[in-house]
């Protein structure tokens, strides 16, 4: 059966969605995910595009050794060296150059005729395979460009060394029939095709992203680009969970396979979330938080005699944790320990103590705690970041008369220090008692809530946005009582502006 190469650029074109800024440490951390994930090829970055960008394509490139490691670049010299030089290093590194190809990008935008793109095309494709023979070649805005120019480029990218060429739908025009009709015209219309791998790339603008390249395997791609949850310039990218889902579901109609661990999904899709601070929302297909929940009196009946009456996946393959009770206040170390297991986490001593404690403290406010909650909890525990504030102790009263909140923080120094404050709600008094004792200009830009399980002492979870001279930062915080769980985001997003040295 024919593989088909699952190429991810959530750290490239993911990060490009407004608003989103990742130090190098947490796009590392997604890029292990997502080798575990088992995707054949990261898009770590944009070299050229900042210094930390460069960096983070460089601490990535270094430690993944399974997935090929990709590099963007323009088609010039400076763009491509620095590429190269970000990932020369990785066990399998590729170089992937793009240049406009649609008349209102060169006209508008690059200000060059089609002979000067398809010159650079070729010289630039030739530059950069001089450094590997791992080499993808884009011509942007390719579905509203003249197809025969795309030919052309295609035949004299590969003829210049390209080993991948790349059909992008840069902003999510195309319609599946046309797409696939694109896409299986190159192998009728281009001399040399059969010397490189077709890719797609498709944005989700028209909500097709996923049909599109559905449609593009049908028609011949061996590769597709793609992101969790779909994340991605404008509406986005297409989604890696259903491209990958759809495939596997449908074998009957689609003769490939992939190589993606599915167990994995749920959990690199929980992650990226939390790290970009883009919720996912609930009916999202595959990872939101009503995937798998039936409503109607009718499809319960059905699932409890026979889940495949209503679910054609089972959540388990995609790794979505169950939420039926588990363990409880009696439950031990031991029992919890295995519990963590067998969820895939395995922490070292210090974190599995903070942890258990953390469990234990939940387990006596709430009597069921599920796998869903012990995944929050972990989620929560893991960003403490060392020698950062800690909130120790918080107390609120709210309701008729003015919101006042008291903090107690532990400090990097070591030392605990309180302070108090009025606000206009309550969540705003415990920001502005933080403020006194942090001590560094912000502005929060987003607030969301949202509970983790069922149930009036269901865990809820706050994902927030702070910024800071013209950068965003995120938190995420969880907790049964949402005021707690609102002042552990902020710390979380105080932590991380913190450790960019941003602190005004
Ligand atoms: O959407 C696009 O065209 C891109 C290219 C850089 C491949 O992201
Ligand atoms: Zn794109």
């Amino acid at each position: 059966m024919k593989n088909i190469i699952i190429f991810d650029t959530t750290l490239r074109d993911g990060e490009q969605a407004a608003g989103t800024t990742l130090n190098r440490e947490e796009k590392l951390e997604i890029a292990l995910q997502l080798e575990k994930l088992g995707v054949d090829v990261i898009e770590a970055g944009f070299p050229i595009s900042s210094p930390g960008d460069y960096e983070a394509v460089k601490l990535i490139g270094s430690r993944i050794r399974e997935s090929s490691v990709c590099a963007l670049a323009r088609a010039n010299v400076k763009d491509i060296d620095r590429a190269w030089e970000a990932i020369k290093d990785a066990n399998n590194p590729r170089i992937h150059v793009f240049i406009s190809a649609s008349s209102i990008q060169m006209a508008h935008q690059l200000h060059k005729s089609p002979e000067e793109v398809l010159e650079l095309a070729r010289t630039m494709v030739a530059h950069a395979a001089r450094y590997t023979s791992n080499v993808e070649f884009s011509p942007m805005d390719a579905t509203r460009a003249d197809h025969g120019f795309i030919y052309s480029l295609v035949e004299a990218a590969i003829a210049a060394g390209a080993t991948t060429v790349n059909i992008p739908d840069t902003v999510g025009y195309a319609m599946p029939d046309e797409f696939g009709g694109l896409v299986s015209s190159l192998f009728e219309n281009v001399a040399n095709i059969q010397k490189a791998v077709v890719s797609v790339h498709c944005h989700n603008d028209l909500g097709l992203a996923v049909a599109n390249s559905l449609a593009a395997v049908k028609g011949g791609a061996g590769q597709v680009e793609c992101t969790i949850n779909g994340i991605g310039e404008r509406a986005g990218n297409a989604s890696l969970e259903e491209v990958v889902m759809a495939i596997s579901t449908r074998q009957d109609l689609y003769d490939v396979n992939t190589g993606i661990h599915t167990e994995q999904i749920y959990r690199t899709s929980r992650l990226v979330s939390e790290i970009t601070g883009f919720q996912v929302q609930p009916n999202k297909a595959i990872v939101g938080m009503n995937a798998f929940r039936h409503q109607s009196g009718i499809h319960q009946d059905g699932v409890i005699k026979m889940p495949k009456t209503y679910e054609i996946i089972d959540p388990q393959k995609v790794g979505v944790p169950s939420s039926s009770l588990v363990m409880g206040k009696l439950s031990g170390r031991h029992a919890f320990k295995e519990r963590l297991a067998e969820l895939g986490y395995n922490l070292g001593e210090e974190d599995f103590k903070h942890a258990f404690d953390a469990f234990k403290d939940l387990a006596d406010k709430k009597k069921q705690v599920t796998d869903r909650d012990i995944e929050s909890l972990i989620a929560d525990e893991k960003r403490i970041y060392a020698g950062a504030y800690h909130l120790e102790k918080l107390q609120v009263t709210c309701g008729d008369g003015i919101p006042t909140a008291a903090v107690m923080l532990n400090c990097p120094d070591g030392e605990l220090r309180g302070d108090a404050a009025l606000g206009s709600g309550p969540i705003d008094a415990v920001y502005k008692a933080i403020n006194r004792i942090v001590k560094v200009p912000n502005s929060l830009t987003e607030f969301t809530v949202k509970s983790i399980t069922e149930g009036l002492d269901a865990i809820g979870e706050v994902l927030i946005r702070i910024e800071s001279q013209g950068i965003s930062y995120t938190g995420r915080g969880a907790d049964t009582d949402i005021i707690t769980a609102s002042a552990k985001a902020y710390m979380n997003a105080l932590n991380r502006l913190l450790a960019e040295g941003n602190n005004g």
